[in-house]
């Protein structure tokens, strides 16, 4: 039987005066993850919060922190995400000079190591350090911002991902952020994706229509 798909709410479409009740709400409404995105304003046109919002957090939430980190440079924080309560800490090729390295350092931290691939982003920066990621982030919007249009032409790299997951015969988390709606959720299962970060279709409606929400991203 196939894995059933997992959701992971974006905390960037969430309340931000009250992020500690909007996790507690998610989590009862069925989140599996908890998704932060970490913006600098430098690696990407918006600034969001840092480790220590992530720790006050940690106290609110159950499942674990998917940290995805749009920070640059990544390599002089992923000490201090670890100790905030991150449990995988994504990181893009394009934020340090040594993505082999940071890799290295998230997984001796004990995190799961995550790689994420911005849509001009070619999946070849993969092919080398397949053996250092737990889960493989492919970006279905350009980073920065909530409420963007899924950009179709990522499912073939969602496919591509897949494949290489396939013949390295390990579990490795395949994992979709940006424009996720019902619709969207469905080619992106259909091309190989197991997990679905969605902010805007999880959070839209208010408390009362996560599960809803969460439900309709299932399928
Ligand atoms: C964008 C972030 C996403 C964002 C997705 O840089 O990585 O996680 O919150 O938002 P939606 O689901 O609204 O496209
Ligand atoms: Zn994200």
């Amino acid at each position: 039987m196939a894995t059933p798909v997992r959701i992971a709410p974006s905390l960037l479409s969430a309340d931000f005066s009250r992020l500690g009740a909007e996790i507690e709400a998610v989590e009862k409404a069925g989140a599996d993850l908890i998704h932060i995105d970490v913006m600098d304003g430098h690696f990407v046109p918006n600034i969001t919060i840092g480790p220590q919002v992530i720790l006050a957090l940690k106290r609110h939430a159950t499942k674990p922190f998917d940290v995805h980190l749009m920070i640059s440079p990544v390599d002089p924080y992923l000490d201090e995400f670890a100790r905030a309560g991150a449990d995988g800490i994504t990181v893009h090729p394009e934020a340090g000079p040594h993505v082999h390295r940071t890799l290295q350092h998230v997984r001796s931290l004990g995190k799961r190591a995550g790689l994420v691939l911005n849509p001009g982003t070619p999946i070849d920066a993969l092919d080398n350090v397949l053996d250092l990621v737990d889960l493989i982030l492919i970006m279905t919007v350009n980073p920065g911002f909530g409420g963007q249009s899924f950009i179709s032409s990522q499912l073939a790299k969602i496919e591509a991902a897949a494949n290489r997951i396939a013949k390295a015969g390990r579990s490795i988390a395949l994992e979709v952020d940006g424009g996720i709606t019902p619709e969207t959720a469905r080619l992106c299962v259909a091309a190989g994706a197991d997990t679905l970060v969605a902010g805007t279709s999880v959070f839209q409606g208010g408390a009362a229509a996560y599960a809803a929400n969460i439900a309709a991203l299932r399928g």
